[in-house]
């Protein structure tokens, strides 16, 4: 029941209990999209022993819990089956690869196989015999070598793939090349390697077009000047999904990002969100990606419910317009779950007030707002030794006021706004130009103590003078996925509220700056619950 339960997503996939962490292998093959995940099946917290599980789904909302995929049975995985990705081979036959740990505890690479293509579910899996099909570099660490990616096909009809990697903490993503599949040979430089970043974990290495939004396929041929390549990394540092966006060329295997990889490089999501890959799906042209969400609050209290960590909602992915930055927003099937819309035009949100978003369900919602502002020269001058917008935010909480902002969302407010997930914006000058800052302050998100109550916060690259500020969130129990700019900037984090739980939960628009905004169009929606049922045997 919800309120044994409170925590347990409506619509962010879920297994029934236990432990998740990684998406892995995630594709779609003849329209029945797959999502396989790391698992530990004894209980609610990470284990290096890792199982996959599998579920499948038709429209990406509505999932099926189908039995474990592997389990670490072979001399080649015995210690653990980690992460790993699916390839649909020409002749439509998906194969997958993942990481083992040996009997040695050395990371290797696997593979394995449908063992029925007729079964629409695929529901099980033959691992290859002559596994592991590439073993350990001598220089490398034996736990430093995991999460093979999707491979691909070049022109000659060799395949590729990317391993991650690090040695003497300079990170590397090592490119391998095969002709058969089965036997793999490492190129002599990695396809990219940085100094002092440590261990690459679950690289993606995907193409996007310059001048379209659909997705492309991994394997397409002859690229030519309409597709960059996106490089996404682990940082397992820092736990950080960060990516660079260059050049991938096949004849000299060799990739050149347009940016160097540092602190500051442009990250998927701006909160919790690790360990993402992304799949390119046929049916609708498009790449979509989904990352990891871990728990943050304690381990007793992960113990006591029993489960730990949730998917984020799938998001499709393309390159902006200007070509320096991916957008991402959720894939449209989420429109399957809305119900009860409210909605409303042109209100002004006066300096200090706030605006109670009521008929719809606050703690299971879909709301997308915009501001327009007015008078922009009033903006504050941005300090500029503020540098790291995380910093800012978390200096400038919801409660502190500005001129043009903080302005946003209350999400998952109690009555008397004592629990309240602020996500908000603040506008400065900078320059003579404007600089939009986005902030996820979940400092009052719980009465509860024992829980990290991080904020977080980025910049949005957007124009106030031109653009709309829009913000749209998706409200989950405990999660709170926000898209700042379309898709330009994105924040994920987890809350435990109290107070603001099922039916008590409710959402506001607020103001806390002095200036007014106005709100020039506000929409929300109760969302329903998705199914997410265990086949029956
Ligand atoms: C990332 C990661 C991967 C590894 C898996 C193990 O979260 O550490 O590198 O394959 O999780 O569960």
């Amino acid at each position: 029941a919800t309120s044994e339960q409170p925590y347990r997503t409506a619509f962010h996939f879920q297994p029934p209990q236990n432990w998740m962490n990684d998406p892995n292998g995630p594709m779609c093959y003849n329209g029945v999209y797959h999502l396989f995940y790391q698992y530990n099946p004894f209980g609610p917290l990470w284990n290096l022993r890792m199982y996959w599980a599998h579920s499948v789904s038709h429209d990406l909302i509505n999932w099926i819990h189908l039995d474990l995929a592997f389990a670490p049975t072979e001399p080649f995985d015995i210690n653990g089956c980690l992460s790993g990705s699916a390839t649909v081979l020409p002749g439509n036959k998906p194969i997958m690869l993942y990481t083992g740990i040996d009997t040695e505890n050395r990371q290797v690479q696997n593979l394995a196989v449908p063992k029925d293509l007729s079964d629409p579910y695929l529901r099980e899996w033959v691992k290859h015999t002559g596994n592991p099909i590439i073993s350990l570099p001598e220089e490398i660490q034996p736990d430093d070598f995991r999460d093979p990616t999707t491979t691909w096909l070049e022109e000659d009809g060799t395949w590729r793939l990317l391993v991650g990697s690090q040695k003497d903490k300079t990170g590397i993503a090592f490119l391998y090349h095969s002709g058969d599949f089965v036997n793999w040979t490492k190129s002599d430089s990695p396809l990219h390697k940085v100094s002092g970043t440590g261990m690459w974990e679950c690289v993606d290495f995907f193409p996007v077009w310059v001048d379209s939004t659909n997705g492309v396929d991994t394997s397409i041929i002859n690229p030519s000047n309409r597709v960059k390549h996106v490089l996404k990394l682990g940082i397992q540092d820092h736990g950080k999904d960060c990516y660079l966006i260059g050049k991938y060329s096949a004849d000299k295997e060799n990739y050149v990002p347009e940016d160097e990889l540092t602190l500051s490089t442009l990250r998927l999501d701006y909160g919790m969100y690790y360990a993402s890959k992304s799949f390119f799906d046929p049916v609708k042209n498009r790449r979509i990606m989904t990352a990891w969400v871990n728990e943050s609050d304690s381990e007793a209290d992960v113990i006591a419910r029993g489960w730990s960590g949730v998917q984020s909602f799938p998001r499709s992915l393309w390159l902006d317009k200007n070509q320096k930055q991916l957008l991402q927003w959720p894939i449209e099937e989420i429109e399957m779950l809305h119900q009860n819309e409210v909605s409303f035009h042109n209100k002004k949100l006066d300096g200090g007030s706030s605006l109670e978003v009521l008929g719809i369900t606050a703690s299971q919602a879909d709301v997308k707002i915009s501001f327009k502002l007015a008078n922009l020269e009033e903006a504050e001058e941005l300090d500029p030794s503020w540098v790291d917008p995380q910093l800012i935010c978390s200096e400038n909480d919801a409660s502190k006021k500005g001129k043009f902002g903080p302005f946003g969302l209350l999400a998952l407010a109690s009555s008397d706004l004592r629990e309240q997930t602020a996500i908000f914006f603040r506008v400065f000058r900078k320059n003579g130009r404007y600089v939009v800052l986005m902030c996820s302050d979940q400092s009052r998100s719980s009465m509860k103590n024992g829980i990290e109550k991080r904020t977080y916060g980025a910049f949005v690259d957007i124009d106030p003078q031109q653009d709309e500020i829009s913000l749209r969130t998706l409200i989950d129990h405990s999660i709170v996925e926000s898209f700042g700019g379309r898709g330009k900037t994105c924040i994920t984090t987890r809350v435990y509220p109290t107070l603001a739980i099922g039916e008590q939960a409710r959402l506001f628009a607020f103001n806390h700056g002095t200036e007014s905004v106005e709100i020039s169009e506000l929409s929300a929606w109760s969302m329903k619950k998705a199914q997410m049922k265990v086949e029956e045997p």
